[in-house]
């Protein structure tokens, strides 16, 4: 079998950290990472169980491979990840092709799983762990711009909202040692990165104890500033129940945190919210927002949404758009509910919302947050961010494209700056997805 492995990243950021654990740990058993599919000996898919739709996608892209496989039988493909522990040896039986099924917590056996698939058996690892954080790991990076970077502080989550497969596929939550996330953060500003994002199911419950001394979240945000003045910090994601005044003091109160925060708030009817378990009311989520608006007055804000969970009536619905106009999200990621098996919600309740219907609430979501993220886009014309590169932009080589402090993208005319540099831009127009501006002395 041909030593090089090749991996497509499925879901969330969390997901394209752990790849960078997996080619960690088979780069150490002599694998050679590929970008190239069909020179690959190794093909992983690292896949995702949100929706239904994530998974059908995995499915589609098996198929696609098949011919691959069929043209050499020694190629071995791998299913890991949150549908491989949600689905466990029924990969297996559903789809011949799978060599290795490997669940979020077991990467570290690996090498030994594809050592046994080698000598023609099936392999399987789907066990959760209560302390895997693959601290003691150096991720392989693979992303494009070796600017912006992802680093896990935590794995798995202990909130139990109804419809969420996540803490099945992940398990219970646990945090990462300080000093393994501020060495992975040196490394990675030693090499060029001036941005980090920590990452988490819900960051707000990082807990660390250490000689009866408790580190929280803004403990950690604190120490990793410190790392370097130039390196941005951002982080994600905030839940609206556990988000403190205490936080916001502290992204207040230094520079290189970046002022944006993703706060996903689903939905904006209380009734609903309690329904899915999010242990807050829509006055909760509203006084958070009041509170980020004083302590922290030039932050972005992000959301999450979701459309037509069970029971929502058009009541509910509007109460998420009005909520969503209230707070004048500058972003949001829109889904529309679907039931996953094992969930609380598709144990106790019924899906009982018509496909129609929830298209019809995304829609209508979608296109009130596109004239929110329009209002807040024209908000910051004639106005002066601080950028940082990274890199050129899509459409053209004279053009550098970077972000500003509120994760808004900044694309203006080179003048021979580079990528990881930092300069102040001031905004001229916009388009529906970037502010376009000029350097300014
Ligand atoms: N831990 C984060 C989000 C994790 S999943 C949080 O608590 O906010 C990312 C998003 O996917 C969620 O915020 C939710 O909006 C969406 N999502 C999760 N399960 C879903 C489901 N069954 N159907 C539709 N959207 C879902
Ligand atoms: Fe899922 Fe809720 Fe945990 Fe987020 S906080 S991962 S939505 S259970
Ligand atoms: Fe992420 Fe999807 Fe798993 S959103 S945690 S990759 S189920």
């Amino acid at each position: 079998m041909s030593n090089k492995v090749y991996i497509e990243t499925y879901g969330c950021q969390m997901n394209v950290a752990d790849s960078e654990v997996v080619i960690s740990i088979l780069s150490d058993k002599g694998f050679q990472l590929t970008q190239n599919i069909n020179d690959a000996g190794l093909i992983l898919l690292n896949t995702c169980s949100i929706r239904e739709n994530a998974e059908q996608r995995i499915w589609s892209r098996l198929k696609a491979i098949k011919h691959l496989k069929k043209k050499n039988g020694e190629i071995i493909i791998g299913l890991i990840g949150c549908m491989a522990e949600r689905l466990k040896k029924r990969v297996l039986e559903t789809d011949q092709l799978v060599d290795i099924v490997v669940g979020p917590d077991a990467y570290r056996e690996l090498p030994l799983l594809v050592a046994e698939a080698e000598s023609g058996h099936k392999a399987i690892n789907v066990l959760l762990s209560r302390e895997e954080t693959y601290a003691d790991i150096s991720p392989v990076r693979m992303d494009k711009n070796g600017v912006s970077s992802f680093v896990s502080i935590m794995r798995g989550c202990n909130n139990m909202c109804a419809y969420c497969v996540v803490p099945y596929v992940r398990g219970a939550e646990r945090s990462r040692d300080p000093q393994s996330i501020l060495r992975e953060v040196k490394e990675l500003f030693d090499s060029g990165y001036r941005e980090v994002t920590l990452l988490g199911q819900n960051v707000d419950s990082y807990k660390w104890i250490f000689n009866d001394k408790v580190i929280t979240f803004s403990g950690l945000l604190e120490m990793v500033t410190q790392v370097n003045p130039l390196l941005r910090v951002r982080f994600s994601t905030s839940h609206p129940k556990d988000i403190s005044d205490d936080l916001l003091k502290t992204i207040a109160g230094y520079d290189n945190i970046c002022k944006h925060i993703h706060l996903p708030a689903q939905s904006g009817s209380s009734r609903i919210l309690k329904l899915m378990n999010r242990e807050y009311s829509r006055e909760w989520y509203m006084d958070r927002i009041r509170a980020i608006r004083s302590i922290i007055p030039d932050c972005s804000l992000s959301t999450d949404m979701i459309s037509g969970f069970c029971t929502e009536t058009e009541e509910d619905h509007q109460a998420s758009l009005s909520l969503m106009e209230w707070a004048g999200f500058d972003f949001a990621y829109m889904f529309k509910y679907s039931e996953r098996p094992g969930t609380k919600a598709a144990r106790k309740y019924k899906d009982d919302i018509p496909d129609e219907i929830k298209t019809k609430r995304l829609n209508e979501i979608i296109s009130l947050q596109n004239k929110l993220s329009s209002v807040s886009k024209k908000h910051d014309v004639g106005k002066v961010f601080e950028v940082l590169i990274e890199g050129p932009s899509k459409r053209s080589q004279e053009f550098l494209s970077g972000r500003t402090s509120q994760n808004k993208v900044v694309v203006f005319p080179g003048e021979g700056h580079k990528k990881g540099e930092y300069i102040n831009v001031f905004i001229e127009r916009c388009t529906s997805a970037t502010l376009i501006g000029k350097i300014v002395k």
